[in-house]
């Protein structure tokens, strides 16, 4: 009973002053109210919605980024994040996840690993509990066993590995499309921290990491300045450090839309691809500003506050 009526308590002073600025109309991209959660993909408003409703209650900030991409992992959302995601050309699936905190810039992450069904709190994990920021396939795997977390048998994998090499699979496998969960979050207290997860491109070769578990490409986070997130060709996210590229420029003074469309330009600028790079960025920043940018799609992203819960759209940056 007294836990219930602290707990309502905590609950009004966190609420009343969010509903009273989201009466406000304080719901565009100059200025959000806060806490704020925007993630990738009209998924992300599944994720956004348990990490608002984290925050709202007045959860650390990590336990919402958790949460919210632990449920995405759970569902497999689009055949794309945990287990249940895209498998590799052996047939299995290598998962890759990361989380960061703006304050004191920690961060953990685990690539490639396997059977582990959270592979976000595997990577919170490491932050948390060793003097390590990344971890990566069998030691990841390990790792994140003897931490007691959820896990699937993977020795049924062992058939479907020796058989792909025994054919002499050297070569990648057929690519087909993946979505990633990139979640970004602003709390009350304006602290930045964000995660991501993903079982990467459909038919990577064994072993392949992607940018979601590199910190400054998936996922970078900034406590001076905010937070980017990726999805997409991992490939054309991580040579150029797209996530770390987008902070500096809102640290510079570039709007998140701006900084994440200024991000794609430079990419496009220096690759053979041009445009045809098939990434898509998000961004918030200190401010509680958001945006969104992508190379040559249509890209979805969902942002969530107190007093809305959405999916917007972006166009293809418009080409220089
Ligand atoms: N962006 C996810 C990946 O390329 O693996």
């Amino acid at each position: 009973m007294k836990l219930q009526s602290s707990r309502a308590a905590r609950l009004s002073t966190a609420v009343l002053p969010l509903l009273l600025s989201a009466c406000a109309g304080l719901h565009s991209e100059a200025a959000e109210s806060i806490p704020l959660v925007v993630s990738t993909w009209p998924f992300g408003k599944i994720a956004n919605d348990i990490a608002i409703a984290d925050l709202i209650e007045g959860r650390p900030r990590l336990d919402a980024v958790e949460a919210g991409i632990r449920e995405i992992e759970r569902q497999s959302c689009d055949g794309s994040v945990g287990l249940g995601g895209r498998p590799n050309a052996a047939g299995y699936a290598q998962l890759d996840a990361c989380i960061m905190d703006g304050p004191g810039a920690r961060a953990g992450s685990v690539a490639a690993v396997e059977g582990i069904v959270h592979p976000i709190t595997a990577a919170r994990r490491v932050m948390e509990n060793t003097k390590h920021v990344m971890l990566t396939g069998e030691g990841a795997r390990w790792f994140a066993l003897s931490q007691g977390l959820e896990s699937v048998p993977v020795e049924d994998l062992e058939a479907k590995k020796r058989a792909w090499r025994d054919n002499g699979n050297g070569a990648e496998g057929k690519r087909e499309g993946h979505d990633t969960i990139a979640l970004l979050v602003l709390d009350g207290d304006r602290h930045v921290a964000g995660g991501c997860s993903t079982s990467g491109a459909g038919g990577k070769l064994p072993g392949r990491v992607g940018d979601s578990p590199i910190l400054g490409s998936g996922l970078y986070v900034d406590e001076a300045v905010g937070a980017a997130g990726a999805t997409g060709r991992g490939e054309n996210v991580m040579r150029h450090c797209g996530t770390f590229l987008i902070v500096e420029l809102m640290r510079s003074g570039l709007h998140p839309r701006a900084a994440c469309e200024e991000a794609i330009h430079r990419i496009a600028s220096k690759d053979p691809l041009g445009y045809r790079l098939d990434i898509c960025f998000i961004a918030i920043d200190k401010q509680g500003r958001f945006g969104a940018a992508a190379s040559n799609q249509r890209f979805p992203f969902a942002v969530t506050t107190a007093g809305r819960s959405e999916i917007r759209y972006v166009e293809p940056v418009r080409q220089r």
